[in-house]
Order: C-alpha cells, then sequence, then structure tokens
C-alpha cells in the first residue's frame, strides 16, 4: 500500500466529518455524542461514533468505532485525529482510547485541540505497546 508522508491533512474535512458522527452517535443514557473523525496513510477518512447501552459497561467510545473502521477497511495507520462532542467542542480521548488511538497512529500522527493540533503520542507518555510485551 502507498503511503502518504507530508501530506496536507484535510482539517476542515475531518472536523465537519467527526461533527457529522456525533449526530449519528447512540447515547440515550449519558445525552452526550461524540464523533471521530481521522485521515489515514492510505488517503483515506475513518470515522465512529459512540453507541451505548443499557448495560452501561458495554458502551463504546467513538475512537473504538474509528478504530475498528480503519482496521475492517485496511486503511493504514492513522496519520490526523478529530474527536467532537455533540455540541461541536473538541472532546479529549479517555485514556482506554489513547491507547487504542497510539497502537494505530504513526509517530508524528496529530490530534485537534482547543489550541490547534497536537501529537499523539503526547497523550499517553511511557505507554505499553507490544515492544514491552517482548520484555516480559
Ligand atoms: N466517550 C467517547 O465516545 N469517547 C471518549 O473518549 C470519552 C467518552 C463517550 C462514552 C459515553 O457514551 C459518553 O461519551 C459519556 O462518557
Amino acid at each position: 500500500m502507498t503511503e502518504l508522508v507530508g501530506t496536507e491533512i484535510p482539517w476542515d474535512h475531518l472536523r465537519s466529518e467527526a461533527r457529522r458522527m456525533a449526530d449519528r452517535a447512540y447515547a440515550p443514557y449519558s445525552d452526550f455524542s461524540v464523533g471521530a473523525a481521522a485521515f489515514t496513510t492510505s488517503g483515506r477518512t475513518v470515522r465512529g461514533c459512540n453507541v451505548e447501552n443499557a448495560s452501561y459497561g458495554v458502551t463504546l467510545c467513538a475512537e473504538c468505532g474509528l478504530i475498528s473502521d480503519l482496521v475492517a477497511e485496511g486503511a493504514g495507520r492513522l496519520l490526523a485525529i478529530v474527536v467532537v462532542s455533540g455540541s461541536g467542542e473538541h472532546c479529549t480521548p479517555c485514556g482506554r482510547c489513547r491507547q487504542l488511538l497510539l497502537e494505530h497512529s504513526t509517530e508524528s500522527a496529530l490530534i485537534d485541540s482547543p489550541d490547534g493540533p497536537h501529537e499523539v503520542a503526547d497523550l499517553l507518555p511511557g505507554h505499553f505497546d507490544a515492544e514491552r510485551l517482548e520484555s516480559g
């Protein structure tokens, strides 16, 4: 697969796709909708929204859906990520989703924030990864 490096990131497109995804969320219990969209090394956009459940702990975060879309579509790795709530505000990923996003991001991947894009790697310093499994 051809990998895109140093490509212009379509931030406006990602922001509007993330908002569109938040409108699709199934969040009747928390009433807190979340939408996520990301641009990948294959040049594709992948998406997700949160899906809650009457058994609250079963809830899927928007980022879980996004990673599932990425892997199912064989879309490569994440280059740029946007996560927003239903009101259109940036939503900072929960701890579990930081771990998920990192495993599928490029080393220099970016995530949008109120003060502009930041490195995804900064979301979870010292995170657990596959290399550490080898030292067990
Ligand atoms: N949520 C996400 O979708 N992503 C996050 O990173 C934080 C939380 C969802 C889960 C739940 O449906 C709602 O937001 C309230 O926690």
